[in-house]
């Protein structure tokens, strides 16, 4: 059996990853900031091998408390998907520096310090993939229509982490993918957004699918794309 590990599990595309690795028959390991008012995420623990941790991934300590209840179980694939947006404005003039640190915390920071914590979980694997939840704002090559500092700049460094551990963990049979879910229906990418979570997800995964060592360190969509940086 497989072992993926998800962080923020309980709604959007979160949980729509554990839905669907739990049908393939995965064993999922969810992480999320609040197990208890999971109701959704919990419900699904019928449906197969599941696993819900409190994990608050802007915070060491849950990191380190997370990552230590893995123990020695293998990750065949990590799957780095909490995340937040900040404000959803901040015109020049009105950016504020301490939100801003908040958003790098989470978008940025923690991948890394999670797959420090995680990094023999994945090496005793065998072979492992983690997919680093990014974002076509992050595109610099794709910015058309400047503003929202954080959000873009938190994805734009995520990218090149991505870019960083890919190089770094090679030699373990590590590969690590930055992907672009598309604008998704959920809390994040509102009512306007133009695909549902099923299509969102069933692409990423299929993408993760057929990931091969010479696409570790890209930029890739959820239809397979690759992203220009
Ligand atoms: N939806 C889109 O159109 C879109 C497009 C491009 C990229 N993305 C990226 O895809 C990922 C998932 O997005 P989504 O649309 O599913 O967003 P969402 O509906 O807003 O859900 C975000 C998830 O992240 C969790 N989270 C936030 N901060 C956390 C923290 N400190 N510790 C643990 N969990 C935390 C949330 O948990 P709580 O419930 O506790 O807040 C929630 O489970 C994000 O990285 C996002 O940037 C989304």
């Amino acid at each position: 059996m497989k072992n993926v590990v998800i962080t923020g599990a309980n709604r959007g595309l979160g949980l729509e990853f554990v839905r669907q690795y739990l049908a393939e028959g995965w064993q999922v390991i969810a992480g999320c900031r609040a197990p208890e008012k999971a109701t959704e995420l919990n419900g699904l623990q019928e449906q197969g091998n599941l696993m819900v941790l409190p994990l608050d991934v802007s915070k060491q300590q849950s990191r380190e408390n997370f990552c230590a209840m893995l123990g020695d179980q293998a990750v065949h694939l990590f799957i780095n998907n909490a995340g937040i947006y900040g404000p959803s404005s901040t015109p020049l003039g009105q950016v504020d520096e301490d939100q801003w640190l908040e958003v790098f915390r989470v978008n940025t920071v923690a991948p890394v310090k999670l797959i420090e914590l995680m990094r023999k979980n994945l090496v005793s694997a065998g072979a492992a993939n983690v997919a680093i939840l990014s974002s076509k704002m992050g595109s610099i090559d794709d910015n058309g229509s400047g503003g929202l500092y954080m959000y873009r700049s938190s994805k734009s460094a995520v990218n090149s982490v991505t870019k960083s551990l890919a190089i770094d963990l090679a030699a373990e049979q590590i590969n690590v993918v930055s992907l672009h879910p598309g604008w998704v229906l959920t809390d994040m990418g509102g009512p306007n957004a133009l695909i549902d979570v099923t299509t969102s997800v069933s692409g990423m995964r299929r993408v993760l699918e057929n990931l091969n060592s010479s696409q570790s360190g890209s930029f890739i969509a959820y239809d397979g794309t690759i992203i220009p940086w």
